[in-house]
């Protein structure tokens, strides 16, 4: 890593958001101290207390702001105290389009057998990524309604797939699985009933694969792909698919990683401001309670180091959520006793320890 400071953007946003990142951002000074990096960090109070205190989530000229930035930090957002269902979207999914954070990345491994739940393969045999494309696809907003709440009421929402789209996104998950022992792309999609989108994305997959000689690829229907992911998850290691469908599946492959305590993900723009969050929501049942498990957090900023070329720190981060769960000093979600802070001191301690701080 370079030694100019990379500018980090800090946004704990609602709920059990602002509990599990202050875990997590003391170790960029941490880590600054020991020499494994510079970094320079400005918190954002973007969020529902903001919104209801002034009447704005964020400034108007916030999304500029942020791509000043090397790298955006988001806890959660979503509040039950605003009514506004439009919040999340006017928050979150705008970041995603404005930024053009154009691929989604959430990895899930299954770090120990107890946590695995499924009964017929081993937790070490589940091991992959979902690249999900986040600018387009079912989400691009396109449609419209006519004759709202009458009888002839109609509704339209356009799946919007574009060569330009589909192609980079596609090209990041085969770079992505060049670095990945197993090296193999699934291309998921539901072809057999949505053949222009599918089409598309088929030819523009094949072409890129024709680039990658050493890559190994495989083509889904995303409802195979489901059952697929239940029944021999091994057979997966990165996925490349549609908006909607990487939704659906990412939560299901986050359930098999041990759930939305350990879940991290990145909303990447290479060569652009790059934002990563846990998967999890702010958690409104369990605010205030310490029961919040900040491991998503550590594991999300671990990718955020790997991607601003710190491997170490992400590689030390990584062992101390391990060794953190091996331990069995965790929150409740995982069987243990242990609250929020005293998970986040244990994973902080021995990443320092890993890092010879
Ligand atoms: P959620 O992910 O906040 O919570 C689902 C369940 O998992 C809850 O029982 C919660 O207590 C538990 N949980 C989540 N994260 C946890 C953690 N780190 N440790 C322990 N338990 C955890 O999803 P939910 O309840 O559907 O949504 C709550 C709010 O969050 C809503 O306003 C929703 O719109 C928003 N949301 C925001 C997301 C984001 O910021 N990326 C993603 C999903 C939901
Ligand atoms: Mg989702």
């Amino acid at each position: 890593m370079s030694d100019t400071p990379r500018r980090i953007a800090v946004l704990p946003g609602d709920g059990i958001g602002p509990e599990v990142i202050s875990e997590v951002a003391p170790l960029f000074e941490c880590l600054g101290r020991a020499g494994v990096g510079a970094f320079e960090v400005e918190t954002f109070d973007w969020g529902a207390e903001r919104l209801l205190a002034t009447g704005e989530a964020m400034p108007r000229d916030g999304f500029r702001r942020l791509a000043e930035f090397d790298a955006v930090l988001v806890g959660a957002y979503g509040d039950p105290r605003v009514a506004d269902p439009d919040y999340l979207r006017r928050v979150l999914l705008a970041m995603r389009f404005e930024l053009d954070l154009y691929a989604n990345l959430r990895p899930v491994r299954c770090l120990e057998e107890r946590l695995n739940p499924l009964k017929h393969v081993k937790a070490e045999e589940i091991d992959l990524v979902i690249v999900r494309e986040n600018t387009e696809g079912m989400y691009s907003g396109a449609g419209g309604s006519v004759h709202a709440n009458t009888d002839r009421e109609v509704a339209l929402q356009e799946m919007v797939v574009t060569r330009a789209g589909v192609e980079r996104v596609v090209r990041l998950a085969f770079d992505l699985a060049r670095t990945r022992r197993r090296s193999k792309v699934t291309l998921v999609d539901k072809a057999n009933a949505l053949p222009h989108a599918g089409a598309l994305w088929q030819r523009v997959f094949e072409q890129v694969a024709a680039d990658f000689p050493a890559v190994e690829t495989e083509h889904l229907y995303a409802d195979v792909a489901a059952m697929e992911m239940v029944r021999n998850p091994a057979r997966f290691d990165v996925v490349v698919t549609e908006n909607l469908l990487g939704d659906i599946l990412s939560d299901l492959a986050a359930t098999l990683g041990g759930g939305l305590g350990l879940a991290p993900s990145a909303n990447l723009n290479p060569g652009h401001v790059s934002m990563f969050e846990p998967v999890h929501g702010s958690a409104p049942d369990i605010v205030g309670t310490g029961r919040a498990n900040p491991i998503a957090a550590f594991a999300t900023l671990a990718m955020l180091l790997r991607y601003l070329e710190a491997g170490g720190a992400a590689d030390a981060v990584e062992e101390a959520i391990a060794a953190t769960i091996r331990a069995g000093a965790v929150t409740p979600d995982l069987g243990g006793e242990r609250t929020t802070s005293e998970v986040g001191e244990t994973v902080r301690n021995i990443t320092m320890e890993r890092l010879g701080a």
